[in-house]
């Protein structure tokens, strides 16, 4: 099993990782306002990219590995690593995740949301719920002595019971001072199975949920990932840490908005 590559951090770490995932957390927080009908993004890109380098960090996606901008906007059958641009103005229930990741002080905070530009219809808002119940479940299986193959199962049977599917090809990372490090934090599997939770880990949980089938393909721009059937998808996603009781959650909304309530 891969568990022997996977970093034990120090109690002092948690620090770190709780800053750098509270900015993380206050630059999603700012973005229910700027989101709606109208919108381009291009200009939420440009928003997060102004407001983390005034905190002091830096966007971690840009130029990492190629990819052009600072955060990532992925909107309807767009699953995940979109790629902001101007052209791209959103409609009347767009409904779009955006991936903040930050650098602070060397340390990474990675999370995303789901929002919506002006209001979802019902089918749409159901995706969004049940991603983010996926989320909280996964985040509540995290505890040490479970294993990682428990937190896909949970999520997966979760989302498959709603007649959802849950897509193989991306999944949750490691982090630390790292943006990816092992384990692969994947979002299906079975009980018992992968490596055992121990506390000092820190790794993010972000279950990518289709309305239709799972399967992927990445479009030309070498980034963007849609749906082979151009069913709608959603993501939500947190970094967390594993203590000696259960988990931290580092990026958790300083309001209470983690959820996209833009008066659903
Ligand atoms: N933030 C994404 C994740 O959750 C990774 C984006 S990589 C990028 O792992 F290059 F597309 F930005
Ligand atoms: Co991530
Ligand atoms: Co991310």
């Amino acid at each position: 099993m891969q568990s022997d590559n996977i970093p034990i951090y120090k109690k002092k770490d948690f620090e770190k990782m709780r800053k750098a995932g509270n900015l993380a957390a206050h630059v999603l927080d700012q973005l229910y306002e700027l989101i709606k009908p109208g919108t381009t993004t291009l200009e939420i890109n440009d928003f997060c990219h102004d407001l983390i380098l005034k905190n002091n960090a830096i966007p971690a996606p840009l130029n990492y590995k190629g990819f052009p901008k600072s955060v990532c906007t992925s909107v309807n059958h767009v699953v995940c690593h979109g790629i902001p641009n101007e052209k791209k103005s959103l409609n009347v229930g767009d409904i779009i995740n955006v991936d903040v990741t930050v650098i602070l002080d060397g340390w990474y905070g990675d999370s995303s949301r789901m929002f919506v530009a002006g209001k979802p219809n019902k089918k749409h808002l159901d995706l969004l719920k049940t991603t983010y119940e996926c989320l909280q479940i996964g985040i509540k299986e995290a505890q040490p002595g479970k294993t990682f193959g428990d937190i896909g199962y949970k999520i997966q049977e979760y989302a498959e019971n709603k007649n959802y599917s849950v897509v193989r090809d991306f999944c949750g990372h490691g982090i630390g001072q790292q943006f990816h490090t092992p384990p692969s934090v994947l979002h299906f599997g079975n009980l018992g199975e992968g490596p055992i939770l121990k506390p000092g880990m820190f790794f993010t949980i972000e279950p990518m949920i289709n309305l239709g089938d799972w399967k992927v393909k990445i479009l030309n721009d070498g980034w963007t990932a849609v749906t082979k059937d151009k069913s709608y998808s959603a993501q939500f996603e947190h970094t967390i840490g594993i203590t000696e009781e259960g988990n931290e959650v580092f990026t958790l909304s300083e309001n209470n908005t983690d959820f996209p309530i833009n008066d659903l």
